[in-house]
């Protein structure tokens, strides 16, 4: 099974996926944790080009790049860990290259990126996506408490306004996948609201993911 979590920086998904990985290791499940852009050597080199801010990336330039990462994570150690059964939490997956660079960028259409997302990602599809919404006033509070900048979180509010609303439409076209989550709400109760629907993905055994949908014990 293929969970991601999504959200502007600042939403909290970070904590969450740990939490929910945390919970899962405990009831046995066997886990794994990755974060975009990161995740294999490559990926990790890819992610320090692309938060650099003393970096000018090129907005499409910028599309490849986070594409290339999550190409490599999915063939390196997404798809061997879904064949072998476990539950892969993704901090970030496709849905925020859309949100990022579909809708704060701007540099593709969000058709085209639905396609080509697929592409990247061999096909592999998330069965469950918890969207962390949170506006962004109390997102940029929490990020400034953090005194460095990365190159991503130094566009204007404007790009996040659309990149928070692309999400929002990820999330109406895609009910059965995108689940929102009030991210204003205590992490305890976020958490516990994951759990519980967690446990009933896990009941049915995998929905709709080309993936091998099947997620075992230890
Ligand atoms: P992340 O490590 O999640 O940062 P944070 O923990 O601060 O939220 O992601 C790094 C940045 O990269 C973040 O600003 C979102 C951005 N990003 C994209 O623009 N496109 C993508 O496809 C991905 C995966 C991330």
């Amino acid at each position: 099974m293929l969970i991601s979590f999504e959200g502007i920086d600042g939403c909290g998904k970070s904590t969450q996926a740990r939490l929910l990985a945390e919970r899962l290791e405990a009831a046995g499940y066997r886990t794994l944790l990755v974060r975009e852009p990161g995740g294999t050597e490559l990926s990790e080199h890819i992610r320090q080009l692309l938060l650099d801010p003393a970096l000018d990336v090129d907005p499409f330039a910028e599309l490849l790049l986070f594409s290339a990462a999550r190409r490599q994570l999915v063939v390196q150690r997404i798809r061997p860990a879904l064949q072998g059964g476990y539950i892969v939490l993704c901090d970030r997956f496709y849905d925020s290259t859309t949100a990022y660079q579909g809708g704060g960028r701007q540099v593709a259409e969000l058709d085209w990126l639905r396609d080509f997302n697929l592409r990247v990602t061999a096909g592999f599809t998330p069965h469950r996506t918890y969207w962390l919404d949170v506006p962004l006033e109390i997102a940029l509070n929490r990020r400034r408490r953090t005194t460095n900048l990365d190159r991503m979180e130094q566009a204007d509010a404007a790009f996040f306004e659309r990149v928070r609303a692309t999400y929002a439409r990820l999330a109406a076209e895609e009910p059965e996948r995108i689940l929102r989550l009030d991210a204003t709400a205590r992490i305890e109760t976020i958490h516990e609201t994951i759990w519980t629907d967690v446990q009933r993905l896990l009941q049915h055994g995998g929905t709709h993911s080309s993936g091998s949908g099947s997620s075992s014990r230890h």
